[in-house]
């Protein structure tokens, strides 16, 4: 049985993924900022070599989050405007398979990480060796809801069989967390998504649902660390 990494290899394995996604990036490219641990050390990194001279990039952040760390970094940050194309959007994820499937917003940043890898011509996916998985289904699948239709909601996803749980917030465990833009969290416990089209597609008949965690034919490559090694999957 392989023996799971510890939080001292997770993090140097996040590392190396990071430290190879800089190779896709050039001069003169519009960037997305993906969210979560893995996003942030890629944003470091970034931002270290923007300082050093040795990249002129423009980005746009997924989350109030990345926005500030990349401001931090030194890493100059436009708003979103009609036509506008991201050359690349570098971002991590909760569960991927090999065709690329991913279960993304455990950060709850879902909506802005699915508005700027659709709008990117090239979704570039960094994950520890834990991220691959099989089967999707294990991580809760996050949604973000509207907090009128919650009840509702809640409803239609017991019935598709995925236990759902409203995410509570870290800062105040008695209160819901919000999302970025004032929407609830709804994890969904399926423990096995054996056909995630045929979910997404449940899911994005539901009013109120604003976005599910299911990014589906949207990751051009992954790049998983395993142990010292970065491998590159593509579709
Ligand atoms: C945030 C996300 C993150 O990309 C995902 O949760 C992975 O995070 P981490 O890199 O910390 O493991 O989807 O909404």
């Amino acid at each position: 049985m392989k023996a799971t990494p510890s939080p001292q290899q997770l993090k140097h394995e996040k590392q190396l993924a990071a430290e190879a996604a800089l190779r896709w990036v050039r001069s003169g490219m519009l960037l997305g900022l993906g969210s979560g641990s893995t996003a942030a050390l890629f944003i470091s990194q970034l931002g270290a070599a923007v300082r050093a001279g040795q990249y002129q990039i423009q980005a746009v952040a997924t989350s109030l989050a990345s926005e500030a760390l990349a401001r931090e970094a030194g890493i100059p940050l436009v708003e979103p405007r009609r036509g506008m194309r991201l050359d690349l959007t570098v971002d991590g994820a909760d569960e991927l398979n090999t065709e690329l499937q991913l279960v993304k917003g455990g950060g709850g940043a879902l909506l802005r990480e699915k508005v700027l890898a659709t709008a990117a011509d090239y979704l570039l996916i960094l994950a520890d060796s834990t991220k691959l998985v099989p089967q999707l289904g294990r991580f809760p699948l996050p949604l973000e809801v509207v907090p009128f239709a919650l009840p509702w909601i809640l409803d239609a996803v017991a019935e598709l069989e995925g236990k759902p749980v409203v995410r509570m917030s870290r800062q105040q465990p008695t209160e819901p967390a919000r999302t970025d833009q004032g929407n609830l969290l709804v994890d969904c416990h399926f423990q096995s998504i054996p056909d995630a089209t045929s979910l997404a597609r449940h899911l994005q008949q539901i009013p109120g649902l604003v976005e599910h965690g299911l990014f589906l034919g949207l990751a051009r490559a992954a790049l998983v660390a395993q142990g010292e090694q970065v491998l590159v999957y593509t579709p």
